[in-house]
């Protein structure tokens, strides 16, 4: 018990959290509701206030009903203008300021029902002109506010009062209320009642008394109330009647006597002596619609004692939800339909019929319409009913047997086969499992619902003369079938993955088809139904691709031909799981996710083009042959470091050269053949014989590199080795690689600072302007810039000259190295 009240508790405290939405609040002391849509239509119902809350002055309707709301105060509701609705329903309501609705001149609807007013003031209803309907139901009031309220309410259509307390009404009360298309009044426990009070109220469209206490206790002041309000076109409903004995019914001989024509009684008590006591004061009256709901009937139907009263202007009885005090007793005695001859319209739902006997039926010459819907008819008492086919309903031009027991269709079509007028026939939520091959049904046969039964596919069964079909709420899968003339086909609630065709429903103007598994559909299948006007195909599966909400919102913005007939909101993305849940009308689909492969190939098409603009402007730029260079360089260097760090700092000692020479392997003929017995065993200088010069020790990268070294430590350990470095330039030096990478570790062994600023020799093997060196050997260009380099001559007598000249760099700086 106590769990279950701390549950309350909690859904309460949460329930108050939600609407005490908190905004800052001008009057401290109130709280504030914004529960307001974008039409301005407030809604603060069962929200705990206990008093009025704040709320915009903007709003048009206000609902604050079953709050704990116990006052309106005289500020309450000022500003409020354009208020046009204002419900304090199931309040606890006992006073409001007589000034409180002062503000509210647009309000057309205010709703004061099941409160605890006692007393009802003249001056809250002063001010409010435009005031169209008025409920003051069920408030603990005894008597209407004299002087009469409703003078100044000149718009009102529709008033509503009483309750359990109501004593009295008097004539002033009512005084200034014309022209009501509505009147209720709740008088179960009037006592006083001031003749003529509503006879004024002229003319009424519609009036509807409780008049339990009246019709037990006070015959006379229940004919009195049924006198002032009986007029021929004003239909008459009698609620909380308890009529037993027949002189209880002696009130209605005042509605007999102005020839009521329309009488309907609900929520009822009625005995036999009493129906027969009321069809005999209704003898000869004109009373063409008269129904019965939710009323118990007390006795057996033995109303045979009336058989002979004449009811013969009767069009339609209704009768729906009848309990019955003894059911089975009444099936067995039941003697009343004689009645069923009089109309052309009979509806008995919800009643427990289980079948009408045959000859009866004989009984229903004038039937055009017969409603037996929520009933108890199977198979073999339908069979019965309809006289096993050869029923006598010859006129009947709509039959209901919806929400009963019936399984064959094949019966069904047969027993109204020879009903020459059928034109609607209702078989839904009846347990149908299956369709037969062919089915003969009356040629009329227009409309045809078979909805909410079990079928799982369509035959040749289905009339061609059909023009509206319901097999919603099935297990269809698909619909091949040709009716010419289907104006309407309603197929939701089915398992349907794709618009039928529409080749097959050449005049169809209306298609509903939600909530099946539909993923998607298109202009094709649109264009091939050629009248379609409108389409309900919400709350499928549908598959959010391009194409289709591109194609869903142009038809929801109208376009297409075909209009949209269910809410927009139910159009939802399925999948893809990304868009699950959203609405296809606010689907936001970029380019990008529409056009994928293009997108794609675009994209690497450019990044193609721009690897290629990059390595070609790589390329252009030997970015590749100074990478290539950094790298070996570092690699290199990082070598001949460890080389040097292991032998230690004695750099002289590892000076094994004199020479390295730098050349390409194209000019080897000549470093052969001249250079190298030049230096290593130089001829005797003729004329100064003690001045010879040494033999020196040169590096020749084909003899002295160490095999199985790489290369690069090989160039640059020789480099290293050698006191000098001789180039030998030439076209072929300057196309070599490896003698570019010797000019370039020479080089930064040059700028290393181990060796001087002569360590490098350039012999120019043939004549080489700067200007046929490619700009990026920079280094090549400093060079020879600032090195004097000896030129080969051409001429062979100049060739001692040059040899001379040689020896002589190598010697002086040798010397001064040594
Ligand atoms: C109104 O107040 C009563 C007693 O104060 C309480 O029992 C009831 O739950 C309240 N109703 C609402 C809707 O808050
Ligand atoms: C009905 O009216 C009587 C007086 O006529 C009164 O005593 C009684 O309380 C009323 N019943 C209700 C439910 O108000
Ligand atoms: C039906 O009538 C009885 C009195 O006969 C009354 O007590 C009850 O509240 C009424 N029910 C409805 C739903 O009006
Ligand atoms: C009511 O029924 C009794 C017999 O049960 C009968 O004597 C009496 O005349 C009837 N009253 C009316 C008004 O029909
Ligand atoms: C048959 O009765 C059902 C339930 O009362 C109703 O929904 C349906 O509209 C009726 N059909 C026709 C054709 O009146
Ligand atoms: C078919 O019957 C169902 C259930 O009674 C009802 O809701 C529906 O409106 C009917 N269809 C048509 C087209 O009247």
């Amino acid at each position: 018990m106590g769990q279950k009240a701390s549950v309350h508790l909690t859904l309460l405290s949460l329930l108050l959290t939600l609407c005490w939405a908190q905004r800052l609040d001008p009057d401290p002391e109130r709280p504030s509701c914004d529960r307001c849509d974008l039409h301005l239509s407030c809604d603060c119902s069962h929200c705990g206030f206990t008093c009025v809350p704040v709320v915009t002055d903007l709003a048009l309707t206000l609902d604050l009903s079953l709050n704990n709301i116990t006052e309106v105060t005289e500020d309450d509701l000022t500003g409020h203008r354009h208020l046009r609705a204002l419900s304090l329903h199931g309040n606890r309501l006992a006073v409001i300021h007589p000034s409180a609705f002062e503000s509210l001149g647009s309000l057309e609807n205010l709703d004061l029902s099941n409160n605890q007013l006692t007393t009802l003031n003249h001056k809250w209803l002063g001010q409010l002109g435009a005031l169209q309907q008025l409920n003051l139901l069920n408030n603990p009031y005894g008597s209407l506010a004299s002087p009469s309220g409703f003078q100044g309410l000149v718009s009102l259509r529709r008033l509503l009062f009483g309750g359990p307390a109501l004593e009295e009404i008097k004539r002033a009360d009512l005084l200034g209320v014309t022209d009501l298309e509505e009147l209720t009044v709740h008088a179960n426990n009037i006592s006083r009642y001031e003749s003529g009070a509503l006879a004024d109220i002229w003319p009424l469209g519609r009036v509807t008394l409780s008049l339990h206490g009246p019709f037990l206790t006070n015959k006379a002041l229940a004919s009195a109330v049924l006198a002032d309000v009986s007029y021929p076109n004003t239909p008459l409903v009698l609620e909380d009647l308890h009529l037993i004995g027949n002189e209880t019914v002696l009130p209605f001989k005042e509605a007999a006597k102005r020839r009521i024509r329309s009488l309907s009684f609900q929520n009822s008590t009625i005995s036999d002596e009493a129906f027969v006591g009321f069809l005999k004061t209704m003898d000869g009256v004109p009373l063409t619609f008269f129904s019965v709901e939710d009323t118990t009937l007390m006795g057996v139907g033995s109303w045979r004692p009336a058989e002979s009263t004449d009811h013969a202007s009767l069009e339609e009885v209704f009768v729906r939800n009848l309990v019955y005090s003894d059911f089975f007793e009444f099936v067995s005695s039941s003697h009343f339909w004689f009645l069923s001859s009089y109309p052309s319209k009979l509806s008995i739902i919800r009643a427990k019929v289980f079948v009408i006997p045959c000859l009866t039926s004989h009984l229903l010459v004038n039937l055009q319409y017969l409603d037996l819907s929520d009933n108890l008819l199977t198979d073999l008492t339908l069979k019965e009913t309809l006289c096993k086919g050869d029923s006598p309903l010859k006129d009947v031009r709509v039959l209901n047997f919806s929400g009963n027991a019936l399984r064959s269709l094949s019966l069904m079509s047969h027993l109204v086969e020879k009903l020459p007028k059928l034109t609607h026939l209702d078989v839904s939520r009846n347990i149908f499992s299956s369709m037969p091959q062919s089915c003969s049904w009356p040629h009329t046969l227009r409309h045809l619902n078979i909805s909410r039964a079990k079928l799982s596919a369509v035959t040749q069964c289905l009339p061609t003369t059909l023009e509206v079909l319901d097999l919603s709420n099935n297990d269809l899968k698909s619909f091949p079938l040709f009716l010419p003339a289907l104006r309407e086909l309603h197929l939701s609630g089915n398992k349907f993955l794709s618009l039928p065709s529409g080749w097959l429903f050449p005049n169809l103007q209306t298609l509903a088809i939600q909530s099946n598994t539909l993923n998607m559909f298109g202009q094709s299948d649109l264009q091939s139904y050629r009248r379609l006007q409108g389409l309900q195909a919400g709350q499928n599966k549908f598959v959010c691709s391009c194409g289709f909400v591109h194609f869903l919102q142009s038809v929801l913005g109208g376009g297409g031909g075909v209009q949209i007939t269910d809410r927009e909101e139910s159009y939802i993305c399925d999948s893809p799981l990304s868009l699950q849940g959203e609405p296809v009308s606010q689907v936001n689909l970029s380019i990008v996710q529409c056009h994928q492969v293009l997108v794609v190939s675009v994209s690497c098409g450019v990044a193609l083009c721009v690897a290629l603009l990059v390595w070609f402007l790589l390329w252009r730029f030997h970015a590749f042959w100074y990478l290539s260079m950094i790298w070996a360089w570092l690699k290199a260097k990082r070598s001949s470091q460890r080389r040097r760090q292991r032998d230690g700092e004695a750099t002289e000692a590892l000076l094994r050269f004199d020479a390295f020479v730098s050349y390409s392997e194209r000019d080897a003929g000549w470093v052969e053949n001249y250079l190298v017995p030049e230096l290593e065993r130089p001829r005797e200088n003729r004329q100064d014989p003690m001045n010879s010069p040494q033999p020196l020790t040169l590096c020749l990268h084909k003899r002295d590199f160490v095999p199985g070294h790489w290369i690069l430590d090989n160039i640059m350990s020789s480099i290293e080795q050698s006191r000098r470095t001789i180039f030998v330039l030439s076209e072929n030096f300057v196309q070599s690689d490896w003698c570019r990478y010797e000019l370039d570790f020479s080089h930064f062994w040059l700028f290393d600072g181990n060796a001087g600023e002569e360590a490098a020799i350039l012999i120019l093997l043939e004549p080489l302007s700067k200007d046929d060196i490619p700009k990026r050997f920079c280094k090549l260009h400093k060079l020879m810039s600032s090195t004097t380099y000896l030129e080969w001559p051409q001429e062979e007598e100049r060739c001692g000259e040059f040899w001379e000249s040689l020896h002589k760099a190598l010697r002086v700086q040798g010397q001064d190295d040594g």
